[in-house]
Parts: C-alpha cells; structure tokens; sequence
C-alpha cells in the first residue's frame, strides 16, 4: 500500500517527516518517483498532470493539498468514481482567520489612506469610525467564512454571510441564496470573497454585483481570481464606488507586470499567500480520512462533484 505526494519540492521535506509519524504503515512516494502504479492507494496532490491520477488503477482517494479543488477539475480525466477530499485543517483555517481580519482592520482603520499619505510625507488624522458602524460581509459563508465571520464579530463589527443554504453562526446573519443576495450586498460595507470557483461563481464579482455596494464600500479578494471581472472592479474603484480593495487572487498568477493593480492607489496586492496549508496539521487530517476509509467509513470533507466544491 502506498501513497504518492505531489507539492512543491521546498515543502516535501515538513510533509514526509509528518507522514512517517503517523502513517508509518503506508508507504510515501515523492513525485515524480511514482514506481508501480498499482500499489498506489491515495494520492495527496496540488496540480496534478492531466491523466495522472487515471494512472492509477487502485486509487481509493485523492486529497487535494489546498482548500480549493478546481486544480483537480481542471483535469479531463479526472477518475470520476474515487472520492475527492478537501484540505480542511486547523493551520489553513487559522491562517485565512487571521487574514480576513487584517484585511479587515486595515480596511476600517484607513490603511490605504495612510500608506498613500506616508508616500506624500504628509501627516494627517482620519477620524475613526467604531466597529458597529461598519458592516462586514462574506460572500461563501463556508468554513473558512465561517471561522472569520466568528472572529470579526469579536472585534464588533456587525457580520453577515452568504451562501447557498442557511447557516447557524451565533451573532452571524445568514442570508441564502440568489433572491437574498441583494439584500446581503446592500448591507456590506466590506464585502469579503470566499467562494470556491465553479461555474456559477466564475465572473460573479462584476459592474452589476459591486453597484449593488454601497457607494464608498471595499472588498477582500481571497476565494479565487477568476471570480472577478477585473475591469469591472477597476472601474468601480476608479469612480469611488469601491474606496478600496486588500486582493490575494487574480485571474492570472504571478500578477503580470503591466496590471494597473500594482499601481493603483487603492489597492493592496498580496501574492495568493491568505492561508497556507501546514504539514504538521494537515498529516493528521488526512491521516484520519485514511483510517475512516479504511474501516469502510465515509470520509470527511468529501467534494460534491455535482456542485463543483
Ligand atoms: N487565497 C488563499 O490563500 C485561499 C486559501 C484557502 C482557500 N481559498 C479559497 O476559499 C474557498 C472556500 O474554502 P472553504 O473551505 O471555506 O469552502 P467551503 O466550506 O466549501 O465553503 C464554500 C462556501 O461557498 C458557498 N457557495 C459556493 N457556491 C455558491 C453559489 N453558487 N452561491 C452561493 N454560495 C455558494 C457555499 O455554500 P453552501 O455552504 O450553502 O454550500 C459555502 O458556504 C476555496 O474554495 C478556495 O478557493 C483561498
């Protein structure tokens, strides 16, 4: 029985010590070193090469190395009958946790106001708005979602989420659904992304969405790029409907060079850093998926490929 791992190379030395710690009855196979395909049980991987993974002739799961699984969709020949899991774990939740709410202090404490005022050597107060003044919303109330709008509510703020079902977060209101989504968007003066990219939220965060703001609204962009019809932020931004923006994704990575994202002064630029998923926690969630299966359990944090997360 074995399992073949596929991440970057400087990260594959945390993941194999965690590994043999607590599966040190599988035996780990480093890409590209695959060997006999066929001893092959589970496959924990970012980017696989279209067709690997219907190389496998015993795969009895594929466990994706990050939160969001449309690097595996994006494979043809993805095996449609192998169950698919998710990256839920402790370390990435905790780190999208404490992005979110820097993103959005920075937002309500007029960082980017005092960056552009730091640049001009010039000294000026801005007057402070308390945190029940500020209304903050998630768009993707999931699990990260969940976890941040928890904690922005520690700070104050009033927090609201969207999703596609209701949820139950105490001091988190919940609204669900397309009919429910403008009355979401009109109630948000940060709106944070944190939807999965699927077709039906691919190009979502457009000239029609933003309007919905409220004028003189900003936005967290951490979900993914292609959720967001770049021109149509600029333009929002550039006529003062969006008085900024803190952006982790983008529809192409590495930004390219002559984006007017890196110019713009309303906004900030992080390269897809929000959360990082961390080996010495992760192991141990993927380590219990593997033990359920094996005593013929349902895994957690299973992919419905219908919906497309
Ligand atoms: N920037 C980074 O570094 C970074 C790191 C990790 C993750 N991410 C991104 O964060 C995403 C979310 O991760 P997660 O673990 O929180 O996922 P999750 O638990 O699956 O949550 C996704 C949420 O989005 C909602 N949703 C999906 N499609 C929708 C639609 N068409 N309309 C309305 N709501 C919709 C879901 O609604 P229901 O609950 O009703 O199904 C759910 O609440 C990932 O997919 C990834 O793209 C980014």
């Amino acid at each position: 029985m074995a399992l073949i791992f596929k991440t970057d190379i400087e990260r594959g030395g945390a993941w194999r010590a965690a590994f043999a710690k607590q599966l040190p009855d599988v035996e780990l196979r480093l890409w590209p070193e695959v060997g006999a395909a066929e001893e092959i049980e589970y496959a924990v991987v970012w980017q696989p090469p279209a067709g690997f993974l219907a190389s496998l002739p015993n795969l009895k799961a594929v466990f994706s190395i990050g939160a969001g699984i449309d690097h595996l969709l994006a494979d043809p020949e993805l095996p449609r009958g192998v169950p698919i899991i998710r990256m839920v774990e402790p370390g990435l939740t905790v780190g999208m946790t404490q992005f979110v709410v820097m993103a959005c202090l920075m937002l309500h404490r007029s960082m980017i106001d005092y960056r552009n005022q730091q640049v001009a050597h010039h000294w000026e107060e801005i007057s402070q708005e308390p945190p029940e003044n500020r209304r903050i919303g998630i768009i993707g109330l999931g699990h990260l979602g969940g976890e941040a709008a928890k904690a922005l509510r520690g700070f104050g703020f009033p927090v609201s989420g969207w999703s596609r079902s209701r949820k139950q977060i105490e001091g988190v209101t919940s609204y669900a659904g397309e009919e429910e989504l403008s009355d979401f968007l009109a109630r948000t003066d940060i709106l944070v992304s944190l939807l999965p990219l699927t077709p039906q939220t691919e190009d979502m965060i457009d000239a029609k969405l933003l309007s919905g703001l409220p004028k003189g609204a900003s936005f967290v962009s951490a979900g993914r790029g292609r959720q967001v019809v770049e021109e149509d932020l600029l333009a929002a931004l550039d006529s003062g409907q969006l008085s900024g923006a803190v952006l982790d994704v983008f529809r192409e990575e590495p930004l390219p060079k002559d984006s007017r994202f890196w110019d713009h002064p309303r906004v900030i630029v992080l390269p897809h850093v929000a959360s990082m998923t961390n080996p010495a926690t992760a192991v141990g969630s993927i380590v219990e998926n593997i033990r359920r299966i094996q005593r013929g359990e349902a895994p957690l944090h299973q992919v419905d490929l219908e919906k497309g997360y």
